[in-house]
């Protein structure tokens, strides 16, 4: 027998045939687009870390989403940043508050040609920055779910399509499920962030919303990177909670994650490619030392092949047009 036998390069020859074996399932209709809006705002305000990303006005939000859709993406997920922030985080749920006006503003745009998901939090709502409320110093659980409970009816009255909660608490999902069933929202689908890490790549976002905590971490609430088996926990309480779909925090990092999640559950799973993610890729563009198409678009490949349905990604718009050519 002449050696080798198997030769794996055979399907790599042809273009075609290496693209029919070795396919990449990325298509625009997989991806979210983050989009900031921030209240009080004259002109729209450059993110520094996270170029060419914006702090939007509501105008310069509708013109986004515009290009977003003309660019194939059909889904943003929308983070607000009020004119006061303080402890109750009311701004949050307020009717004029300032995500609820995004929210009405492009129901009125665009209608059902694109999916309005909401994130629900309070750490761009709250002064000292934690993602829910504080009493004697520490982030309370329960407290907080009575204000989340107010923020997704306030989101899905606004025309919010799906929300998203963010924070950590314990039974946000069963809570969120249960105030929106009550005032009449029981088509509304809840997209959870199950297995949120307390990730240092988070910082670019930070700064975007405006939301770093003004005291200690977020280790309380999200999980320690180096937790495994937690994830899978958080996973399946969500799911028993009524979660519709779920959500694993960073991607890359975390693939390991993703694939165990996406193995275990049968419920469509999403991966966010977070702020660093996102500036790190961006950054090693700019100074020429890797080419950012590629390294993006490699990364994004990975999440799916890893489990990922859907992909909350900043590259969002940039991927429709690299889909395109
Ligand atoms: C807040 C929230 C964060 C992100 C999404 N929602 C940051 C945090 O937990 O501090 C991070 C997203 C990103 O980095 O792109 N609940
Ligand atoms: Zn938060």
């Amino acid at each position: 027998m002449s050696f080798p036998r198997t030769r794996m390069r055979r399907l790599r020859q042809h273009a075609v045939l290496r693209e029919m074996v070795g396919r990449a399932d990325l298509s625009t209709a997989d991806l979210v687009a983050p989009l900031f809006v921030k209240a009080g705002l004259g002109a729209p305000e450059p993110i520094a870390s996270m170029p060419p990303h914006l702090q939007h006005t509501l105008d310069s939000l509708t013109r986004e989403a515009g290009a977003l859709l003309e660019a194939g993406i059909r889904a943003v997920i929308l983070f607000g940043i009020p004119s006061i922030k303080e402890p109750s985080g009311r701004e949050a749920y307020a009717e004029e508050g300032i995500i609820q006006q995004a929210l009405r503003r492009l129901s009125e745009e665009f209608g059902s040609a694109l999916l309005r998901i909401a994130d629900l939090c309070l750490c761009e709502y709250t002064d000292h920055g934690h993602c829910g409320i504080v009493a004697e110093g520490r982030v309370d659980n329960d407290l907080t779910l009575d204000v989340y409970r107010r923020i997704a009816v306030a989101q899905a009255v606004a025309g919010a399509d799906m929300v998203a909660p963010s924070g950590m608490m314990d039974g946000q999902v069963g809570a969120i499920r249960e105030a929106l069933d009550g005032a009449g929202f029981g088509q509304i689908p809840i997209l959870a962030y199950a297995a949120k890490y307390a990730s240092s790549l988070y910082a670019p976002f930070r700064e975007a919303a405006e939301s770093a905590p003004q005291f200690g971490d977020r280790l309380s609430y999200q999980m320690a990177p180096a937790a495994r088996e937690e994830a899978l926990r958080e996973v399946a309480l969500d799911i028993e909670e009524g979660a519709d779909i779920i959500m694993v925090k960073p991607a890359l990092p975390y693939l390991d994650v993703l694939h165990a999640v996406r193995t275990r559950f049968d419920v469509p799973t999403a991966a966010y490619q977070v702020s660093g993610e996102y500036a790190m890729i961006k950054a090693g563009g700019q100074a020429g030392w890797i080419d950012e198409r590629r390294v993006a678009l490699e990364t994004l490949i990975a999440i799916k092949r890893a489990g990922a349905d859907i992909i909350l990604t900043y590259f969002a718009r940039e991927v429709g047009g690299w889909l395109r050519d």
